[in-house]
C-alpha cells in the first residue's frame, strides 16, 4: 500500500477502506508518514468528505492507536461529557461535581484551550497546586473514593488524535464534520467511559456555524458512540453569544463557583440542569428529567456540590480555600468598564471575537506552547436582546497590560452589531439527539 495512492483515490472523491484507513492512521502515529503527506490527505478529507463507513473506520484507527483505559475497576455507571467547544464554556467546572454529588460516577478527561475556545485544564489550574497529570491508578482511586477526577490526555491515548489534532490546526483543516466527530470519539471511546453526553456546539464561536452542520456533527457522534455499545446522547446547545458572562480562565471558575452557590447566570444554569438529567439518567441516578432536575437543584440549595467541588480540587493537590473565597483566585490588576457608544438592542455578539479578545489579553494561547494568563478576560453585562445606552458598560475587562487592553477593546466593539428594533436571544437548547 502507498500513501501516495491513498492521498490520490481521496483527491479524486473515492472513498478509503478500512484498511487504507488503519494503514495511513499506523504510519503517522509511528513515524513513517510524513507530516506533508498527511497534509495533503486531511486537506482532500476537508473538500471530498468521508462518508459514515470511512468516519467509523477513522474514529476507531485512532481509538486504538494507543492504551484503551479500562475503568471496570470503578463500580457503577461511569458517565462522561464533552464539549465540542465555546467561548465562556466553563459547564464542566460545575456540572461535573453537580453530577458526582448526585452519585453520578464522574471519570473524565479535558483539554486545554484551542484557538478562541478555552479548555478545562487550564481553567482548573486557577486553584493554586491542582494538577490533571495524575497517575491512572489516583485517578481511578479518586472517582472510587469520590467519586469525581479529571485527567489530561495522555501520551497513551488515542495518539494518532494527538498527532492529527496538532496538525489540522495548523493547516486549516479543523472544522471538518467527520474529522471532529471521529476526533473526539476516538478519545471518548478510549477513555472506556460507559456513557458519554455530549454539548454540540453551534453558531459563530463554535467550530460548526450553522444548525445544520451541528445537527449532523452530532447524529454522526451519536452514531458512532451507540455503535461501540457506549449509550450516547447529544444536546445541541448555542454559541452564538458567549455562555454565561464570564470569558477567561480565572472568571470562568468565579462564574461557575458562583452557579454551585445559586447565583449562577441564568442561560448557564439551564444548560447544566439539560446536560446534568442526561448524565443522571445514563448514570442510572434518576428515572426521568423531572427528578433528575430536583436532585441537581438539591445539590445545589444543600451546599453538597459545591463541597464536591472542593473534595476534587483538593484530592488533585489545588487549594480548595478559593471556592470558599474567590477572590484568592488569579486576580488582574486592572478592571475597566468598556462602555457603548450606540443606543439600542443588541443584535448580535460575535462570539469568536469575545473569544479572541479574551486570547489577546493572554487568556488563551497564541502558538502551542505559549504561557497563558489566567487572570485576565471579560464578564459581559449585557447580553444579545438587552437595551443599552450610550455610556453604559457592555462588559467589564480584566487585564494586566495595557498595550494588550488596547488591542482587545478594539476587537471587543467590532463583535457588537446594535438594532432600533427589539430582538430576541437565539435559542439555548436547539435539540437532543438520542438516537442518530
Ligand atoms: N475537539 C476535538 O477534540 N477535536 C476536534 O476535531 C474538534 C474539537
Amino acid at each position: 500500500m502507498r500513501m501516495y495512492d491513498i492521498i490520490m483515490k481521496k483527491r479524486n472523491g473515492g472513498k478509503l477502506t478500512s484498511e487504507e484507513i488503519e494503514f495511513f492512521v499506523g504510519g503517522y502515529t509511528n513515524g513513517e508518514i510524513p507530516d506533508y503527506q498527511v497534509s495533503a490527505l486531511m486537506m482532500a478529507v476537508y473538500f471530498q468528505g468521508m462518508d459514515q463507513e470511512e468516519t467509523l473506520a477513522l474514529t476507531m484507527a485512532m481509538a486504538h492507536s494507543g492504551d484503551m483505559l479500562d475503568l471496570s475497576p470503578i463500580g457503577g455507571v461511569k458517565v462522561d461529557k464533552h464539549s465540542t467547544g465555546g467561548v465562556g464554556d466553563k459547564t464542566s467546572l460545575a456540572l461535573a461535581p453537580m453530577a458526582a454529588a448526585c452519585g453520578v460516577r464522574i471519570a473524565k478527561m479535558s483539554g486545554r484551550g484551542l484557538g478562541h475556545t478555552g479548555g478545562t485544564i487550564d481553567k482548573l489550574e486557577s486553584f493554586a497546586g491542582f494538577s490533571t497529570g495524575i497517575s491512572r491508578e489516583h485517578f481511578i482511586r479518586q472517582v472510587n473514593d469520590i467519586g469525581i477526577s479529571i485527567m489530561g490526555q495522555t501520551a497513551d491515548l488515542a495518539p494518532a488524535d494527538k498527532k492529527l489534532y496538532a496538525l489540522r490546526d495548523v493547516t486549516a483543516t479543523v472544522d471538518n464534520m467527520s474529522l471532529i466527530a471521529s476526533s473526539i470519539m476516538s478519545k471518548k471511546l478510549a477513555a472506556g467511559a460507559d456513557a458519554i453526553v455530549l454539548d454540540v456546539k453551534t453558531g459563530s464561536g463554535a467550530f460548526m456555524k450553522t444548525l445544520e452542520d451541528s445537527l449532523a456533527l452530532a447524529r454522526e457522534m451519536v452514531r458512532i458512540g451507540n455503535g461501540a455499545g457506549r449509550r450516547t446522547i447529544a444536546v445541541v446547545s448555542d454559541m452564538d453569544q458567549p455562555l454565561g458572562r464570564a470569558v477567561g480562565n480565572a472568571l470562568e471558575v468565579r462564574e461557575a463557583i458562583d452557579t454551585l452557590q445559586g447565583q449562577g447566570p441564568e442561560d448557564f444554569v439551564e444548560l447544566c440542569m439539560t446536560l446534568g438529567s442526561r448524565m443522571l439518567i445514563a448514570g442510572g441516578k434518576a428515572q426521568d428529567e423531572g427528578q433528575a432536575r430536583d436532585m441537581l437543584q438539591e445539590v445545589i440549595s444543600s451546599g453538597a456540590a459545591l463541597d464536591k467541588l472542593a473534595a476534587f480540587v483538593q484530592a488533585q493537590g489545588g487549594d480548595p480555600a478559593a471556592i470558599y473565597d474567590p477572590k484568592l483566585l488569579p486576580q488582574a490588576s486592572h478592571v475597566e468598564p468598556i462602555l457603548a457608544c450606540t443606543e439600542g438592542y443588541i443584535r448580535e455578539i460575535r462570539c469568536d471575537e469575545i473569544g479572541v479578545c479574551s486570547l489577546l489579553l493572554g487568556g488563551g494561547r497564541e502558538t502551542k506552547d505559549s504561557e497563558i494568563d489566567l487572570s485576565v478576560g471579560l464578564v459581559l453585562t449585557a447580553k444579545v436582546g438587552d437595551y443599552v445606552k450610550c455610556g453604559q458598560p457592555l462588559a467589564y475587562m480584566h487585564y494586566n497590560d495595557p498595550a494588550r487592553a488596547a488591542a482587545a477593546k478594539e476587537r471587543f466593539y467590532q463583535a457588537y452589531t446594535m438594532d432600533s428594533k427589539p430582538t430576541q436571544a437565539p435559542p439555548l437548547i436547539h435539540r437532543i439527539l438520542e438516537q442518530a
